[in-house]
Parts: structure tokens; C-alpha cells; sequence
């Protein structure tokens, strides 16, 4: 099917670029649905799969192997040059039409079989489509009005207030601007910290996401990666000894409010506790939180550690398009006034000061994350973390019920669970896989309805992968722990 519509494509490209007036084969439908072809299941390299050293490992040289997703030169939609004529460059038009109305159908159909990151894929800005036709641009400091006046800055800071107030910072003591995603934010979270303490050391627990890492290579900060406990959280035990180690210079530390993988939130209160036992005084430490996971969702837990600017912490950053739901990428970044003046400066170009890490910002992203927070408010947002939690624990009993070792944090809704055997499966449910685990992470758009359907078709697919009970299921407990394992050994 896909490759029928592949050549359809090429067909009608070819007609488009030649002389010829028929632009679709007869049978083109613009409305069918464009199954996306699956990617191969492994990147054809050294006979098999393409090694990787994961950055985690590259300290113990042991490499594993990663499956790679396809190589999307193979499915790409070629730019034409429009033709002089205007009879063709209608046709064009249509043609464009058709393969957009196809994209949106492949869309829609994604969209529903979507588990494993954590985009809340549920939301309706329809009201919002008539500002499409703007090139909002919010460029320069959130708070100073530029020269460019096609601007959004009234609701950006609309937002950063709300935020403010969410994470416990008065209007006059913070500053804030939106982001591009949750990595701009801990990109800029911890610029702060290393302006603040030019010497400092970056410590991150090893399960940080990525992009913390990056931070210290693009900033060469010197960076102790910090161990974790079986639920992903940072391990202030071994913290405590690599502080010790390094009492000599200031600590900038990133703290998980939700590990990417297995959704553990650090406990903010014995990071700093931990800081304070090993004699760093508050002028001695700069704490970022990334959020941008479950930065929006901690808040409306009650056992949850608070993340609050009462507290020694520098800043906090979140994802808009995750729990909040967006259609594009977006985030939140909030700092301490006092921090923001080591790295701002005045560009008389704008007529405004720049403290972002960015040039041009996107100025329809504060709009869609406005007009959310209105529509849904603090109970509205306090309502789906609950949904979601509820979900999560459903999710992770089901997988349990039927023997398939799953784990999931109390404050999480992530739901841990054993990889999929089978990549055409991991990649029909979108899934993120890492070694032997995969997870799904329950945001408002994931309901009971879509887990069943998940659960059902990976029980149905399991019996043949484990031939019905005589092959064995590998083993998770050195990922999820001994109580969360199926395996024969541990059930
Ligand atoms: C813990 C954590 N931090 C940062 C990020 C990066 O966020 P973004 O994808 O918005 O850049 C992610 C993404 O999943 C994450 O899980």
C-alpha cells in the first residue's frame, strides 16, 4: 500500500515537472489514508545492526546496540520548481492540495496510535486558526517591547505570570520568557548557573535527559554524573560523596522533576538537605528543575516535593506541548531577577534587551499555552493529572494481570514495561525503548479505550513471540526491580 502511494507521489511529481497536463493517475484519492511505510527494522551496517555507544556507557566502553529509525530520503516529497504557466501552476495547486489532505490523514492516524512520548495529542485551537495569517515574533526580552510590532509579548508574560504564581515567585522577583521546548529551557537554566558561578560543576543524575549533557559539552562545563536508584531517581548517597569530592568549587545541579524513561521525580528537599550536610551554603549552589516533563504536573500531586522559588532553587523550566498540548513545540523558562542581569544585553537593533538563548521566537506559541491555561485553569489541569495518574496505575495492573513485568513511580505516569519483541509493534504504538525496557506515558489524551486496545494487541502479539508460553520472556529485574518482575524466576 505505501509503496503504491509512493509511486502514485513520484508519478504525479514527474507529470508536474514535465509538460504534461495530467497531474493525478486516475486512481489518486486525495482522502485515503497514507499508511507511512515502516522503516526497517535495522539500518543495514555491519551486516546487522548499527553500534552506537550510548553516552551512558561510553565511560565503561561497553557498546550496545540501537536500532535506528528509517533514513527518510527514502520517502521524501520533493520541492518542484512551479511551472511559468499559470494553467499549470493550478494544477499544482491541486496537486499540493491532495498530498496535504493525504499528510493530514496519515495525521489523524498516527495520532491514534500514539503511546510512548509524553505529547498530550489532545486539543482544539480552532479559535486561534485566524492568527495563522501573522508572523508573530517575539524577539528579545519578554518584558521590553521591541521595534518588531507584529508581537505577542501581552500574552507571554500573561503566561510567565501564571507560571510564577504556580511555582511560588512574586511578579517583581522573577524573570521568564518562552522557550522553544524543555531543552531551550534547561539550555538556559543552566547558562544562569554557570553564570552565576563561572567555576562551577554541572552534576545531573545519570538518568537526566540528554539535553543536560549537551549543555555541559556546549558550555564545557566539567560535569559528575550522579547515580540513580531502581526507580530512576538521583541517589543523594552517591551525590553526597561526589560533592565531598569537590568541595572546592560551587555545584550547579539538575534536578528531575520527572526522568525521561522511567518518570522518577528527584526529591528536591534531600538535594538540597544533601547540599547543606555536605557544606554548601546557599551561596554556594544553583539548583535548575527540569520540569519538562511533569513540571505542570507535580504541582497537583500532594505527596510530591514541592517545586517552589521559597526554596534555594535558580530555576525551573517545563515543556508547553507535553502535558499542556500544543502544536508546536514550546516551553517555560523561569530564572530569579537577580540572576537574569549577568546575561542580558541591550540590542539596539530591537530597541529591547536579550537574555534568551535564541534570536527569533515563536509568538504564536504564547497564544496557544494562553489560551489553555484560561480555558483550563489550576482545577482543570488538577482534574487530568488525576485522569492521568488513574490511568497509569490501570495500565500497569493490566500489564501485571496478564505476567508482563511493569513498573510504575508513585508520582509518575509513566508506565515501565518489558521492550516489545517486535520493532514493527514498538513503532506502530510510537513507543520508547531503551535496553530491555519500553515505556507509555499517560497524558490526558491517552484514555482507558486506546490502553485496552494496546494491551489486547501486545498480549496477542506475545504469545507468538514467546510461542505460547514455551519461550521466555527476558528478565527487567536489573531495570524495574525484583517486585516488578515477571520473569520465571521472579513471579
Ligand atoms: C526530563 C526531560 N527533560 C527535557 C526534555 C526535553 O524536552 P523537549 O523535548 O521539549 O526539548 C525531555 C523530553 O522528553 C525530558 O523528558
Amino acid at each position: 500500500m505505501a509503496q503504491v502511494v509512493q509511486m502514485e507521489v513520484e508519478a504525479s511529481l514527474k507529470h508536474v515537472n514535465g509538460a504534461m497536463a495530467e497531474i493525478f493517475s486516475r486512481d489518486f484519492d486525495p482522502t485515503a489514508v497514507v499508511s507511512e511505510p515502516l522503516p526497517p527494522v535495522v539500518a543495514e551496517e555491519n551486516g546487522g545492526l548499527v553500534k552506537i555507544i550510548a553516552e551512558s556507557e561510553m565511560e565503561s566502553e561497553s557498546e550496545r546496540e540501537i536500532v535506528l529509525g528509517k533514513n527518510v530520503h527514502t520517502t521524501c516529497l520533493a520541492v518542484t520548481e512551479p511551472e511559468a504557466n499559470d494553467e499549470f501552476t493550478g494544477d499544482k495547486e491541486a496537486y499540493m492540495a491532495g498530498v496535504l489532505a493525504r499528510y493530514r490523514k496519515t495525521l489523524v492516524e498516527r495520532t491514534k496510535h500514539h503511546l510512548g512520548y509524553p505529547y498530550n495529542l489532545d486539543f482544539d485551537y480552532g479559535a486561534l486558526g485566524q492568527l495563522q495569517h501573522f508572523s508573530i515574533n517575539n524577539l528579545g526580552d519578554p518584558f521590553i517591547e521591541s521595534n518588531y510590532g507584529v508581537h505577542s509579548r501581552q500574552f507571554e508574560v500573561g503566561v510567565l505570570d501564571w507560571f510564577a504564581r504556580l511555582w511560588e515567585i512574586e511578579k517583581d522577583e522573577y524573570w521568564g520568557y518562552i522557550t522553544n521546548c524543555g531543552t531551550e529551557g534547561n539550555l538556559h537554566g543552566i547558562l544562569v548557573g554557570r553564570e552565576v558561578f563561572p567555576d562551577g560543576i554541572l552534576y545531573a543524575s545519570k538518568e537526566s535527559h540528554y539535553s543536560v549533557f549537551k549543555a555541559a559539552r556546549m558550555y564545557r562545563m566539567e560535569c559528575v554524573k550522579v547515580d540513580t536508584l531502581m526507580s530512576g531517581e538521583i541517589d543523594c548517597a552517591d551525590f553526597k560523596v561526589k560533592l565531598l569530592a569537590h568541595k572546592d568549587k560551587p555545584a550547579i545541579i539538575n534536578v528531575n522533576i520527572g526522568t525521561t524513561v522511567k518518570g522518577a521525580v528527584d526529591d528536591l528537599d534531600l538535594v538540597i538537605q544533601t547540599l547543606e550536610e555536605s557544606g554548601f551554603k546557599h551561596d554556594c549552589f544553583y539548583i535548575h528543575c527540569d520540569g519538562a516533563l511533569f513540571g505542570l504536573m507535580m504541582p497537583f500531586v500532594k505527596r510530591a516535593p514541592k517545586v517552589s522559588f521559597k526554596k534555594p532553587i535558580g530555576s525551573v523550566s517545563v515543556s508547553g506541548h507535553k502535558f499542556v498540548g500544543c502544536p508546536m513545540p514550546c516551553g517555560v523558562q523561569i530564572t530569579r531577577m537577580e540572576h537574569i542581569n549577568a546575561l542580558s544585553r541591550n540590542v539596539e537593533y530591537l530597541a529591547s534587551r536579550d537574555a534568551t538563548i535564541m534570536g527569533s521566537r515563536n509568538g504564536h506559541a504564547p497564544l496557544f499555552l494562553w489560551y489553555t491555561l484560561n480555558r483550563k485553569g489550576y482545577k482543570g489541569f488538577q482534574k487530568e493529572v488525576q485522569k492521568c495518574l488513574r490511568n497509569a496505575h490501570y495500565l500497569k495492573d493490566r500489564l501485571r494481570g496478564v505476567g508482563i513485568s511493569a513498573m510504575l513511580n508513585e508520582l509518575s505516569s509513566t508506565v515501565v514495561f518489558e521492550r516489545p519483541q517486535d520493532e514493527e509493534f514498538v513503532r506502530k504504538w510510537q513507543l520508547a525503548c531503551q535496553g530491555n525496557i519500553a515505556h507509555v506515558v499517560v497524558m490526558p489524551s491517552v484514555n482507558i479505550d486506546k490502553l485496552d486496545d494496546f494491551l489486547n494487541e501486545l498480549v496477542e502479539h506475545r504469545s507468538t513471540w514467546y510461542e505460547g508460553g514455551k519461550a521466555q520472556a527476558p528478565c527487567i529485574a536489573a531495570d524495574i526491580g525484583t517486585e516488578n518482575c515477571c520473569c520465571s524466576l521472579h513471579k
